[in-house]
């Protein structure tokens, strides 16, 4: 039984969700190895979720959709065991209430969760100390606090889950993070109420419902890779936003990559036998950072408007721009894809001709390999193939061939370019609006 990883291809927001969603129909677990609520998987499903993977025989209803921040997307699946490993950063508060709200959707079904006991708690001071740095406005973040807890990880402050188990240390470790800040920002009101002691009561009874399921995962993960058990690992953010190979200082704090799965689930990647790279049919990014293939005309309008492309966390309006391969050249070296999933092929219909970067000027020369420093790849000038469009819509093609010889040419092209196979399309939010390969 294979390991897959799905992981993003661009900026983010290629839609991992749905993919994650469809693999996990087969799987008996589904990894979250890094990130935390900046993160916003989202999945338009036309089934009864309850029943979903229970039975197969689930009748098809209107559709419904979930947004998941924490929890890995493969939740639907009754079968499915759900794992938040040891790279995330987790806010306890967002995750009772996405929980619940998880809950009342399936039913009342508990949805089946397991959280790792390295994975570090983003507690509410963590957005406040991201707004007074500055960081939030500079790199235009999510502002959930994700930077600072990365950083109390690193500077061995953080608290972890494990430390909810421990309610005798909890206020100790929790006092010793907030007499760091509050010596940092002794005017701030916000910053000063906190109280070690009425923290950790806060967050004991918060947690209580959940606690017993703060456990070893990499021993949970090791027994199914044992077993022969299916797992998903799920990426959040995407390779381009990677801490150490993304546009830095325009990236996330966590390792988005195929590195995440080692270091954030503990299983060697060595351990994965399909890499799954999800890409836009174009591309997009949210907040600031180079951005060679943007369009800064009516047509990058059109783009956002017809992909809905505004964030499902942020609601940030995404900015829009042309596939780039010279990126995903770059993300499938780091990544050591298997195979790409190309996502909102629809979107692009009625374009009369579709320009592809496939190399970059830079200073006079042309570049075909991706810069990833900021003060070169903000001079980059992509080099684009036009391609011919199509006018008819695609949500009704369910095989390849059903696809309009145009857009079956674009595809191929992109497979020529990046030598990988596209073992996807998928041509509608919908989880049956896709072409397997
Ligand atoms: P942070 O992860 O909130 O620190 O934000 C750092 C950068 O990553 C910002 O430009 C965000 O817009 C971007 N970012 C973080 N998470 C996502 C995501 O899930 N999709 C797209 N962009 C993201």
């Amino acid at each position: 039984m294979p390991a897959i990883a799905v992981l993003g291809a661009q900026w983010g927001d290629e839609g991992k969700g749905k993919i994650v969603h469809l693999l996990c129909r087969d799987a008996d677990f589904c990894v979250r190895f890094n990130g935390g609520t900046n993160a916003g998987h989202r999945v338009v499903t036309s089934r009864i979720p309850a029943l979903v993977g229970a039975n197969g025989d689930d009748e098809p209803t209107e559709t419904q959709e979930f947004k998941f921040h924490l929890i890995p997307a493969g939740a639907l699946h009754e079968n499915c065991i759900c794992v938040l490993g040891n790279g995330m950063v987790i806010d306890p508060y967002a995750l009772v209430q996405e929980r619940n709200a998880l809950r009342d959707a399936l039913r009342g079904r508990e949805p089946n969760i397991y959280i790792s006991y390295g994975a570090h708690l983003l507690l509410p001071y963590h957005p406040i100390i991201e707004r007074l740095e500055g960081s939030q406005s500079a790199l235009d973040t999510t502002a959930k606090g994700i930077g600072p807890a990365y950083r109390d990880k690193a500077a061995r402050i953080g608290l972890r889950m494990v430390d909810l188990l421990f309610p005798k240390t909890l206020p100790e470790k929790l006092q010793r993070v907030l007499a760091h800040y509050q010596s940092i920002w002794p005017e701030v009101k916000e910053l000063q109420q906190f109280q070690s002691e009425a923290l950790r009561d806060e967050l004991l009874k918060l947690t209580e419902t959940f606690r017993q399921r703060i456990i070893d995962t990499v021993q949970l993960l090791h027994d199914a890779l044992e077993q022969e058990k299916q797992i998903v690992f799920e990426g959040a953010q995407a390779a381009l936003l990677d801490l150490d190979f993304g546009t830095y200082p325009y990236v996330t704090s966590s390792t988005a990559t195929i590195g995440g799965i080692g270091s954030g689930a503990g299983v060697p990647p060595s351990r994965v036998n399909r890499v799954i790279g999800v890409a836009k049919a174009y591309t997009t990014r949210v907040g600031h950072g180079p951005f060679p293939t943007e369009i800064h005309n009516d047509l990058g309008d059109r783009l956002r408007q017809q992909g809905h492309e505004f964030g499902t966390t942020t609601g940030r309006p995404r900015r829009c721009g042309w596939l780039d391969l010279v990126a995903l050249r770059y993300v499938s070296k780091l990544d050591g894809l298997s195979e790409l999933a190309l996502t909102k092929l629809d979107v692009l219909a009625g374009l009369a001709e579709i320009p592809v970067a496939t190399a970059y000027r830079y200073q006079g020369s042309t570049l075909h390999e991706f810069p990833a420093v900021c003060e070169m790849l903000s001079e980059c000038e992509p080099i684009y193939e036009k391609l011919p469009g199509w006018d008819e819509p695609l949500g009704e093609c369910h095989h390849f061939s059903d696809l309009p010889r145009a857009a079956q040419d674009y595809v191929r092209f992109i497979e020529d370019e990046i030598n990988l196979p596209l073992s996807l399309i998928s041509v509608g939010p919908g989880e049956d609006e896709n072409l397997w390969r």
